[in-house]
């Protein structure tokens, strides 16, 4: 039991059980001033404003531990929706050929990107894998995540695939963070595999899927749909297969060119598609009425110079965005989730509410996790931050660059 007083803003309030928030709803990000907190069992008990003495029933709780937020502010925690942070060493070389002009396909093309990822993750053992990774999941609570999606895209075999989804089912066990896993077998093709990529979905197909199914050990599954990875067509027999075993989709889509991956996507029911610099109006129209949660990932779109995805386009067409960190070695090397949220207002030109709302709310339901996190709602987990003192909620996207956050509370500890 926990009582935290003196919260100068309390925000993300939401009793209204909306499953995300979607076009003008996106601005509903609701605050109270000056509020406490009471968390019992882990969950979010009760809330209220600090005039009044409503909050005096609490004070008196045995074994109640009193918390004073001196001027912090508290909102829930983010939840990053699409992450690949469990990877073998870095790729700052390929970062400065960047630098110097080669674009992001034509590394890979040279056998680096992906590929090179694949490799070094090839010589590195579970244990080595689980260390370097865990101090990633113990950073970005540092910054404020409490909910992280971990896939798995860097094996492209069947047993390094299935060695990525077992650390990340390690990560799962041991960390207080709530970690959903996802299985990426088809994020490039292997080099053994040049000129039979259809042999290689076979073996997504024939020999991943049913494996990693039968250990338990993916919650999703994506594919990376996109110009010069993998086809249309070649993503719906791989979500098909999926399907069988009950693996609902998250797709990476939309990145590269106008791929057909948010039409596909939507056609197999997908959670989210993820990236969506090239949507135009016929996604926009595809999306509309659907259940899946168009995802932006600024970093990749910073990191790599690309075109920005139309979230003010979308959000006027009505639509949910929500935006996820794509910490990853080659095109995102951040999980740092209050920097996305300045990313999404200053590049993309969400209101401070919007983008709260897009790393919160919409981002949970992109995990299949809004009935227990995203907002500050009684009976959902208390996954929250607490800010230093901040002069206003809209410091917290403003102010680029520092860490804001004080402490991030996982079920109320
Ligand atoms: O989300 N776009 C595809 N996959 C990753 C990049 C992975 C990598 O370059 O290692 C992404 O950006
Ligand atoms: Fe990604």
């Amino acid at each position: 039991m926990r009582l935290i007083l003196n919260i100068r803003y309390l925000g993300g309030i939401d009793e209204s059980s909306r499953r995300w928030a979607a076009g003008v709803d996106m601005q509903r990000f609701e605050v109270l001033e000056n509020a406490w907190l009471f968390i019992e069992e882990g969950l979010i008990a009760d809330y209220g404003s600090m005039h009044g003495n409503s909050w005096q029933n609490y004070v008196n709780r045995p074994g109640v531990r009193i918390m004073d937020a001196e001027g912090g502010s508290v909102f829930p925690a983010f939840c990053d929706s699409h992450t690949h942070l469990v990877y073998a060493g870095s790729r700052e070389k390929e970062y400065v050929d960047k630098i110097h002009g080669l674009s992001y396909e034509e590394i890979f093309r040279r056998g680096g990107g992906i590929l090179n990822s694949a490799r070094r993750l090839h010589e590195s053992t579970e244990d080595q894998l689980f260390e370097e990774a865990l101090p990633r999941l113990e950073e970005i609570r540092t910054y404020g995540t409490g909910a992280v999606e971990i896939k798995s895209g860097y094996g492209l075999t069947t047993d390094d695939e299935l060695k990525m989804l077992r650390v990340i089912r390690r990560l799962k066990e041991v960390s207080p963070l709530t970690v959903r896993a996802t299985f990426l077998g088809a994020h490039a093709v292997p080099l053994e595999y040049k000129g039979r990529q259809g042999e290689y979905v076979d073996l997504v197909i024939n020999e991943m899927i049913p494996r990693v199914a039968e250990e338990g050990l993916a919650d999703f599954i994506d594919v990376f749909c996109d110009q010069g990875f993998f086809t249309p067509d070649e993503t719906a027999r791989i979500l098909e297969a999926g399907a069988k075993y009950g693996l609902r989709p998250k797709l990476h889509a939309n990145e590269l060119g106008y791929s057909g991956g948010i039409q596909v996507g939507v056609k197999y029911n997908a959670l989210s598609v993820d990236h969506l610099e090239y949507t135009g109006d016929d996604e926009i129209r595809t999306l509309k009425g659907s259940e899946t949660m168009p995802t932006i990932l600024p970093g990749a779109a910073f990191f790599l110079n690309m075109i920005h995805a139309p979230a003010r386009k979308m959000i006027e067409a009505g639509l949910p965005v929500a935006f996820a960190s794509d910490f990853n070695p080659g095109s995102s090397p951040s999980g740092n989730m209050q920097l996305v949220l300045s990313m999404a207002c200053i590049q993309y030109r969400l209101v401070p509410e919007e983008a709260f709302n897009a790393v919160t709310l919409n981002t949970a339901y992109a995990m299949g996790l809004e009935d227990y996190l995203g907002t500050i709602t009684r009976g959902k987990q208390a996954n929250i931050i607490l800010t230093h003192p901040i002069p206003s909620v809209e410091f917290m996207p403003y102010a680029y660059g520092s860490n804001k956050v004080r402490m991030t509370l996982l079920a109320g500890n």
